[in-house]
């Protein structure tokens, strides 16, 4: 275990941004919250700009990256209007989601297999400036393979059929979930990808996740917003950290 690479965590604070919108006003505000995540241990912060703009706004955006120094994960739809704003923020790195207005989150990985002449250029201009990209996938070869062939350099493996598993708590889907993110975080480090994961992750469901060694990035946000609200965010991150070091190093989970 002990030559398993640094697992990182980038802190999403979308959720911020939606408390705050719910009254119209400037607070809670999710800059703060990234500089209290900061201070508790995030390796990064992760923030999405909808096309509907339902949680973070563009100016959240811009204060982000001027006013907290840990790289800025920028998600967002492969889209003209996106991808204008993110040469004009420059984040250290874009992971490319799919986007439905009517979804309540993310609902499934993108689908770069079925859309790669559209992908491969996107990705490659934002390459051009400087921004490092992440594609978001489901648990699927046929779509790291895709993402290898757009020249992303990154895939996000998507936890979310994984998460839902663990709410049925039936052992057997719980573990075939995890077999395939397993498998698909081993694939695509074989590819010569990093490997991201992310989606519905929570205290009781990471550490089987971050024990996968070829995984060095969890993003996460939902659930330790939710969870800021009885612990405070400081303790949620910190609580957060100890589990995925836990794993990491071999501890008990
Ligand atoms: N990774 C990606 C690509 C996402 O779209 C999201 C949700 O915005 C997350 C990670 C974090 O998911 P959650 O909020 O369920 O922790």
């Amino acid at each position: 275990m002990s030559d398993k690479k640094p697992l990182r965590l980038g802190v999403n604070i979308d959720h911020v941004a939606t408390i705050r919108n719910a009254r119209g006003g400037d607070h809670p505000d999710p800059v703060r919250a990234a500089e209290l995540a900061m201070s508790a241990g995030a390796d990064g912060i992760t923030a999405h700009l909808r096309g509907d703009r339902r949680h973070i706004r563009d100016d959240d955006m811009r204060r982000l990256k001027a006013e907290i120094p840990l790289p800025l994960n920028f998600e967002m739809a492969a889209t003209a209007e996106m991808h204008m704003l993110a040469s004009d923020v420059r984040p250290h790195a874009c992971c490319i989601v799919p986007e439905n207005r009517e979804e309540k989150t993310t609902e499934g990985g993108l689908d770069v297999a079925g859309q790669e002449t559209f992908i491969a250029p996107f990705v490659q201009s934002l390459g051009d400036l400087g921004v490092r990209v992440s594609l978001f996938v489901d648990p699927d070869a046929r779509q790291i393979e895709a993402a290898k062939r757009v020249g992303a350099p990154v895939v996000e493996i998507h936890t979310g059929a994984y998460h839902e598993a663990c709410l049925t708590t039936t052992n057997s889907k719980i573990k075939h979930e995890l077999d395939l993110v397993r498998k698909a975080a081993a694939f695509a480090h074989s590819l010569g990808l990093e490997v991201h994961a992310g989606h519905g992750l929570t205290f009781h469901n990471v550490q089987p996740v971050a024990a996968i060694a070829e995984i060095v990035e969890l993003n996460i946000g939902h659930f330790l917003i939710g969870e800021a609200v009885f612990m405070g965010l400081a303790e949620s991150v910190k609580e957060m950290r100890r589990l995925m070091r836990d794993a990491r190093t071999g501890g008990l989970y």
